[in-house]
């Protein structure tokens, strides 16, 4: 039993204005995909091209949350979270990616949000998790428009107006874009996301209209909503380990950091394209889409930045005459997301595995705090996702009992006390995910929820996970 000394208080390990919450994605969780006037996204789409996703699944259904949010909101206030981080279906809010908003999909998010502030958990709302209107995307048999296309970036920035005046008076906290990294490289580069496009030049073309789309939004969010919005990003910063330090390993970690860390990092927070970057891409573009003015316009002051953390990334590099490997965490693209990398080899870290055979290591998340803590000087960071996929199964009494989820928890957000212990500015933490769902092209093989649920029957059950969480939330205290 531990004691405190008299006359000092026990020091909590997480202080009681660090956030803790939970996070889900509304493709991910909705269902409902043709109630109240929603209209395909490109993931509608790629879900019915066969061979796109495991076992052929589909975001049809989910975990039907379009009908049962009053349920899971009631779960949210048991667990005591004191955040919910969700996104906005933009083809639910404007299904032709233009015009007018559909009032009832922004009603559906207002009575959402309605709920969550009786019961004192408050609103983080993304605007972009990946479900951009089939609309905006075109015909790939006529090649496809989509982010590769400046206008995306526009239209986004008139979407995210509509929801600011629908909901401005009741959410402070916007994210703009989630993890545009796997937006622009896995939808464009490898193919393994929607739309499902092979072309590096087009990846490239969408992570600056994607980075543009995030200023754009950011200024309208707060030209429409003065000293109220608080604006952020949520990235995935690659935490990236070389195999040697010979210099060729290391060249090789240097390609994949600007390829997947540079390339938002550059213009989000010093108004540039890394200079390196530019040079190991210029074999494919002279990045002439970068018009006068773009980067003074993705270059907006963050009120707050995410990370997204799940595993660390080791790569070596390729000699010259020998094969690429292209086991690169990223499921079984036709070719590398990485377009300038295309000689570098990468590989299973130490650690044990989830069950989507990410190694587990949290030193990895400690490294990208402290990385940002340099590269983002002054900007508040926040854990915007971290958790695990397990294959959890409820045991005969219908508890789910998951170790492992526990342990990596608890471990990550160590590394997080770790960081703030040294002075990084990190002030909050949301575990990936609240509910088990549809793990993209995994489909709903991969269950990552501190709640279970039972797909047939769509009972949620918590798991130790869950409580375990409870209890963190309640104590504050990361048992050792
Ligand atoms: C990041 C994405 O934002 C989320 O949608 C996904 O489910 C998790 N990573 C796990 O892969």
């Amino acid at each position: 039993m531990s004691q405190t000394q008299p006359g000092t208080a026990a020091r909590p390990d997480l202080p009681a204005d660090f956030l803790l919450g939970a996070a889900t994605s509304a493709y991910q969780i909705e269902g409902a995909v043709d109630e109240d006037g929603r209209t395909p996204s490109i993931w509608d789409t790629f879900c019915r091209t066969p061979g796109r996703i495991s076992d052929g699944d589909t975001g049809d259904v989910a975990v039907d949350h379009y009908h049962r949010w009053p349920e899971d909101v009631a779960l949210m206030a048991d667990l005591g979270l004191q955040a919910y981080r969700f996104s906005v279906s933009w083809p639910r809010v404007q299904p032709t990616g233009r015009g007018p908003a559909v009032q009832r999909g922004l009603d559906f998010y207002r009575a959402l949000v309605d709920a969550l502030l009786e019961r004192g958990i408050t609103p983080w709302l993304t605007l972009y998790h990946w479900d951009l209107p089939q609309e905006l995307e075109g015909d790939p048999a006529t090649g496809g428009a989509g982010w590769p296309e400046r206008a995306t970036a526009e239209r986004f920035a008139e979407y995210a107006v509509l929801v600011a005046e629908a909901l401005g008076d009741r959410v402070e906290h916007w994210t703009t874009l989630n993890e545009p990294w796997c937006s622009a490289f896995l939808g464009y580069g490898s193919g393994v996301h929607a739309p499902g496009r092979t072309d590096h030049v087009a990846a490239l073309r969408a992570a600056h209209h994607l980075n543009l789309a995030h200023g754009l939004a950011t200024q309208a969010l707060r030209a429409n909503l003065p000293g109220r919005a608080k604006v952020g990003i949520s990235l995935n910063p690659a935490a990236v380990r070389a195999r040697s330090d010979t210099t060729a390993d290391l060249d090789a970690r240097r390609r994949v950091e600007a390829l997947s860390n540079g390339v938002f990092e550059g213009p989000l927070l010093h108004g540039a394209y890394p200079e390196d970057l530019i040079a190991d891409t210029d074999h494919l573009t002279d990045w002439s889409f970068v018009k006068d003015g773009d980067l003074a316009a993705v270059h907006q002051p963050l009120d707050a930045l995410g990370v997204n953390y799940y595993t660390p990334t080791l790569v070596s590099a390729v000699p010259e005459g020998a094969a690429a490997d292209r086991r690169d965490g990223h499921g079984q693209g036709e070719q590398t997301p990485w377009p300038g990398a295309d000689r570098v080899a990468f590989h299973q870290p130490p650690g044990p595995l989830t069950a989507m055979g990410w190694s587990v290591d949290a030193t990895g998340l400690r490294d990208v705090l402290r990385r940002l803590a340099k590269e983002a000087a002054g900007v508040p960071l926040y854990v915007t996702e971290n958790g695990m996929a397990r294959d959890d199964r409820p045991a005969a009494d219908g508890s789910v009992h998951d170790p492992e989820r526990v342990a990596y928890l608890h471990d990550h957000l160590a590394e997080v006390a770790r960081a703030r212990a040294e002075g990084v500015d990190v002030r909050g933490y949301f575990l990936w995910s609240l509910l088990d769902n549809f793990e993209w092209a995994y489909g709903y093989g991969k269950r990552f929820g501190a709640v279970h649920v039972d797909y047939e029957t769509q009972r949620r059950t918590p798991k130790t996970s869950a409580r375990w969480y409870a209890e963190l939330i309640r104590t504050r205290r990361l048992p050792p």
